[in-house]
C-alpha cells in the first residue's frame, strides 16, 4: 500500500510538472502520449484506492458532479476594485502620479515614484487559496466581501497549479497560506475555436470572450466548465501566512508567483514616475490589437508595498493603483440605410445600417443614431461616410459625418424634359407614423424620444413586451426565443401577455406549420407527415415552470414604464402582496423609498387602465401565483401618517410642513373636506394658501381623500400589531442565512426576519445571534459552531417568528 501511495504521489508531481511545462511555459518536455499514459496510471490507482486521491490530483481537472448552487466564501482580505482614470490622454497617467506624490507629501526635488505597470485583463477576478501548498479553494470576487466557491470549475483550468511549485533544490519555502489573485480569461483564438464548434453543433454562439469566461466559471456543471478553454494570469495576493517577501515590492510578488508556477503576463514593466507610465501606455496602445487576448486598459500600481500601505484606501479603492483605458477605436464606413426600431415602450430608435467594418474586435453592421436631435446635431444622412466608434461593450456609435464625402444622387428634375440632375440626400426625419403598426408617432414636449402611440396594438411593442416578460431576469421562460415570440405575435396567438399561459400543444404545432408555410420552409419530413412535437412540449414545460415567480420579478416582468428591477423590489418589499400593489394609488407609491413622482405616476397610470388590471386578473385565473407574499413592511407605520399622505398628493402650495400642521388634530383626511376657509386659516394657513387649498377641496380630485383614508386603515390593519411584536421579536438581533432552506427562498427568509425587526448579515462573527442553516450549509455553519453561535433550522425560525 505504501508503495502504491508513493507511486501515486510521484505520478501527481510528475503530471503537475508536465502540465506546468505545457500550459504555462509553453515548453513541453515529453510527448502528449507519455502524459496520457501516466495520467491513466494515476486514474487506475485512484479508482482502486479512492483514499489515495488528494486535492492536488490532476485527475480532478476533468470536473466532478454538478452543484445545486455555489457556497458563499467570505474574503478575509476583501477583493477591491481599482479606480478608472477617465482621461485616456497622457494627462490621465500624469494626474495619477501627481496624486500619489501629493498624498506622499513629496516635493518636486524628491525622486520619481517607482510603479509596476501591467495590463488590465478583461475577464473575471478569482482568488485562489493554497494551504500548505495545495489549492483548497477558488472564489469569485462577488461583492468584494463575499464571493462564490467555484473550486470545482477552477480546477479544470490547466494553467492553474493544483499545488505550488517548489523551486529547484527546494530552497523556496511553501507558505502556510497563500491567496493568489488574478484574472480568468479566454484567449481570442480559443474563443473563435469554441464558436466554430458551437456552429458545427448547431448551438448558439457566444458573444465575447469575457462573458464566455465569466459564464464558464459560474457554471454549476463543472463538466461544461472543463470544456471551455480558459486561461489565467496572476496579478496580486490576498491573505498570506508564513511567508515573507524580499524585496517588498509588487514586481517581486509577481516574480514569486511565476516561481510558484502561475502564469504571469510578460507585458509588464517597472517604470519611474509619470513619464514612465505614459511611455508604457503608449507601448501597449500599439500592441493591443495584436495581443492574443482582450484587455480593458492598463493598470499602474505603486511598486513599493511599504508605500502602498502608507497610501492606503479611499472607500473601496486603493489610492496606490489606477486603471487607464485607451482611446476608443474609430473607423470609417458608410450608411446604407436608416431603419426604425420600435421598443417595448414604443420608442422609435433610428438605427444606421452600415457597410460592415471591423472595429474594437468585432464586425459592426449597425449603429444607433439615438433620436431626431442627435441626427440633426450631427447632420447624418443616408449614404454618408461616417466615423464609427466602439469602446468595449458599448453599442457602436456614429461619431460624426465626413462632409467632404457626402454623395450626390441622380434625381429626375421636375421639368418638362425629365432631365436628370444631382443633389444631396435630404436631411433625415423620423417618421410620423409607426413603421410597424401605422399608429401616430409623437414626440412629447421636452422629450427627445418619438413614441408610437399604438401601445399593445403595435406588434413591435407586443413582441418586446413578451420578450421582456419571458426573459431570464423576469419570468425566465426557458426556450421561448425571439423567433417563437415573433411568430406567436405575428400570427395572432399572443395578443396579451396572459395569452402565453393559454397556449396549447396544438397552438404551437399550428403556429409552426403556418410560419413554415408562410416562409416556404416546410421541411420534407413534415410534408411526409412526420411532425416533431418535442420542442413544443418543452416550451409548454418552460411556460408551466414559470408560473410561480417571486413577487418582485412578476411586477418587473409586467414591463411598466419606469418600473425597473429595483422599483419592483421596493414595491414587493414594502407592500408585500400583489393585491396591495395593484390597488396602490399614486400618493401611497410616492411615500415608498426611492419612488419619485415620475415612477409613481407611470405606475398609477398603468394600474388605472382597466385592460391592464384585466391582464393581471387573467394571469391569476390562469394559475400564475407570485411567491413570497408577506405582510407590509412595519416601517410603513411611520411613513403612513396623515400629513405625509396629504403631502404626497402634491397639492399646489401645500408644503410638507403645512400638511403636517393641518392634520395635527385630525384622525382622518376626510375631515379636511368639510373645513371652512376660516378653519383652514385657524389651522395656520395664510389667507392665500388657505384659499388655494379650499378651491382644491371643491374639485373632484379631492375625492381621493376618502379613498386614502380607507386605504390607510386597511394597510395599517394588515401590519403586524404593534404590541404583539414588541418592535419585532428579532429587534436588534443579527442573523446569518446559510445553505438551502427546505421551503423558504433566501429572499423570503430575509424579508421575514427583517419584518420582525432583525438584521441579516453575510458573515458569522461573535456578534451574530443566530445562524439559520439549511441543506449543504458550509463554512458559515462551521464558524457558528466554533464560535458557539446558536444554530436554527427553518422550522425553528418560523416558530420563533410565531
Ligand atoms: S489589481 C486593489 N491588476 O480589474 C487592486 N486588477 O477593478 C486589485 N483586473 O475585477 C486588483 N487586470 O479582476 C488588478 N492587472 C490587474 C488587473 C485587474 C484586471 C480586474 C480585476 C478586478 C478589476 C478591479
Amino acid at each position: 500500500m505504501s508503495d502504491l501511495s508513493s507511486r501515486a504521489e510521484t505520478l501527481r508531481r510528475t503530471l503537475n510538472r508536465y502540465a506546468h511545462e505545457y500550459y504555462v511555459l509553453d515548453a513541453p518536455s515529453v510527448p502528449d502520449a507519455e502524459y496520457d499514459r501516466l495520467f491513466q496510471e494515476l486514474q487506475a490507482i485512484e479508482l482502486a484506492h479512492p483514499e489515495l486521491r488528494t486535492a492536488d490530483s490532476p485527475t480532478l481537472r476533468v470536473g466532478g458532479q454538478p452543484l445545486p448552487q455555489f457556497a458563499p466564501v467570505t474574503h478575509v482580505i476583501p477583493m477591491l476594485s481599482i479606480r478608472t482614470e477617465t482621461d485616456v490622454s497622457e494627462q490621465g497617467a500624469l494626474a495619477f502620479d501627481a496624486s500619489v506624490r501629493k498624498e506622499l507629501e513629496l516635493s518636486d526635488s524628491d525622486s520619481a515614484v517607482e510603479y509596476a505597470a501591467e495590463l488590465k485583463f478583461d475577464g473575471l477576478a478569482i482568488s485562489l487559496r493554497y494551504e500548505d501548498g495545495v489549492l483548497v479553494q477558488a472564489a469569485t470576487r462577488g461583492d468584494g466581501a463575499t464571493g462564490e466557491d467555484v473550486t470545482q470549475n477552477i480546477r479544470t483550468i490547466k494553467q492553474i497549479p493544483l499545488r505550488l511549485r517548489e523551486s529547484e533544490g527546494g530552497a523556496a519555502v511553501i507558505p502556510k497560506v497563500l491567496e493568489v489573485r488574478g484574472e480568468v480569461y479566454m484567449r481570442r483564438d480559443d474563443f473563435e475555436k469554441l464558436n466554430a464548434r458551437q456552429r458545427e453543433l448547431g448551438e448558439k454562439t457566444f458573444v465575447n470572450p469575457r462573458n464566455t469566461a465569466a459564464g464558464a466559471v459560474r457554471q454549476l456543471d463543472p463538466k461544461i466548465a472543463a470544456e471551455r478553454p480558459l486561461s489565467f494570469y496572476g496579478y496580486g495576493l490576498g491573505a498570506i501566512e508564513g511567508w515573507v517577501l524580499q524585496p517588498d515590492t509588487h514586481s517581486s510578488v509577481l516574480n514569486a508567483l511565476t516561481e510558484f508556477g502561475f502564469p504571469v503576463c510578460d507585458i509588464r514593466e517597472v517604470v519611474q514616475g509619470g513619464a514612465g507610465l505614459v511611455a508604457y501606455h503608449a507601448r501597449v496602445a500599439v500592441l493591443r490589437d495584436d495581443l492574443p487576448f482582450d484587455i480593458d486598459g492598463v493598470v499602474y500600481k505603486v511598486n513599493s508595498i511599504g508605500l502602498q500601505r502608507q497610501l492606503g484606501f479611499r472607500t473601496r479603492e486603493p489610492r496606490w493603483a489606477v486603471a487607464q483605458k485607451f482611446t476608443a477605436e474609430e473607423v470609417l464606413t458608410t450608411i446604407e440605410a436608416i431603419d426604425i426600431q420600435v421598443g417595448r415602450t414604443g420608442a422609435l430608435t433610428p438605427v444606421a445600417r452600415l457597410a460592415p467594418v471591423f472595429v474594437g474586435g468585432v464586425t459592426v453592421t449597425n449603429a444607433t443614431l439615438h433620436n431626431q436631435d442627435e441626427i440633426e446635431r450631427k447632420d447624418i444622412r443616408l449614404g454618408d461616410t461616417v466615423v464609427v466608434r466602439r469602446a468595449g461593450d458599448v453599442i457602436p456609435e456614429v461619431v460624426s459625418v465626413v462632409l467632404d464625402k457626402r454623395p450626390m444622387i441622380d434625381v429626375l428634375g421636375a421639368d418638362l424634359f425629365d432631365v436628370k440632375h444631382v443633389e444631396q440626400y435630404p436631411a433625415y426625419r423620423l417618421p410620423t407614423q409607426c413603421p410597424v403598426c401605422g399608429s401616430h408617432a409623437v414626440r412629447e414636449v421636452g422629450e427627445a424620444v418619438t413614441r408610437c402611440t399604438g401601445g399593445l396594438i403595435c406588434a413591435a411593442q407586443r413582441k418586446e413586451a413578451v420578450r421582456h416578460f419571458a426573459s431570464r431576469r423576469m419570468m425566465d421562460i426557458d426556450g421561448l426565443g425571439e423567433r417563437y415570440i415573433d411568430n406567436l405575435v405575428d400570427l395572432g396567438y399572443v395578443n396579451s401577455l396572459a395569452d402565453l399561459y393559454r397556449l396549447t400543444l396544438d397552438d404551437f404545432l399550428e403556429m409552426k406549420r403556418r410560419a413554415d408555410d408562410r416562409d416556404g420552409a416546410t421541411p420534407e419530413s413534415v410534408k411526409a407527415g412526420q411532425v416533431t412535437t418535442k420542442w413544443a412540449e418543452n416550451l409548454l414545460v418552460g411556460i408551466e415552470a414559470s408560473k410561480q415567480p417571486p413577487l418582485a420579478r412578476f411586477i418587473f416582468a409586467l414591463g411598466i414604464r419606469h418600473v425597473g428591477e429595483s422599483t419592483a423590489k421596493t414595491l414587493a418589499d414594502w407592500l408585500g402582496s400583489l393585491e396591495r400593489i395593484r390597488h396602490a394609488p399614486a400618493p401611497l407609491l410616492r411615500l415608498l423609498p426611492d419612488i419619485g413622482s415620475t415612477v409613481a405616476n407611470s405606475l398609477a397610470e398603468f394600474l388605472a387602465e382597466p385592460h391592464n388590471q384585466q391582464v393581471i386578473d387573467d394571469f391569476l385565473a390562469l394559475g400564475v401565483t407570485p411567491q413570497g407574499e408577506h405582510v407590509p413592511n412595519p416601517a410603513l407605520r411611520e411613513k403612513l401618517t396623515l400629513g405625509a399622505l396629504l403631502a404626497a398628493l402634491e397639492i399646489p402650495k401645500l408644503s410638507a410642513a403645512r400638511c403636517n400642521a393641518l392634520v395635527v388634530s385630525n384622525s382622518s383626511l376626510a375631515e379636511l373636506s368639510s373645513f371652512s376657509l376660516g378653519r383652514l386659516q385657524d389651522a395656520g394657513l395664510s389667507k392665500d394658501i388657505a384659499q388655494s387649498f379650499f378651491d382644491w377641496l371643491t374639485t373632484p380630485a379631492a375625492e381621493v381623500l376618502l379613498q386614502l383614508d380607507t386605504l390607510r386603515t386597511d394597510l395599517l390593519a394588515a401590519l403586524p400589531a404593534a404590541e404583539a411584536v414588541p418592535q419585532g421579536v428579532l429587534s436588534g438581533r443579527t442573523l446569518v442565512l446559510t445553505g438551502t432552506l427546505p421551503t423558504l427562498s433566501r429572499d423570503d427568509a430575509k424579508a421575514m426576519i427583517e419584518a420582525a425587526g432583525g438584521k441579516v448579515s453575510g458573515s458569522v462573527s461573535k456578534k451574530t445571534d443566530f445562524v439559520v442553516a439549511g441543506e449543504a450549509a458550509g463554512s458559515k455553519l462551521q464558524k457558528a459552531e466554533e464560535l458557539g453561535v446558536k444554530v436554527l433550522s427553518e422550522e425553528d425560525l418560523i416558530q420563533l417568528l410565531g
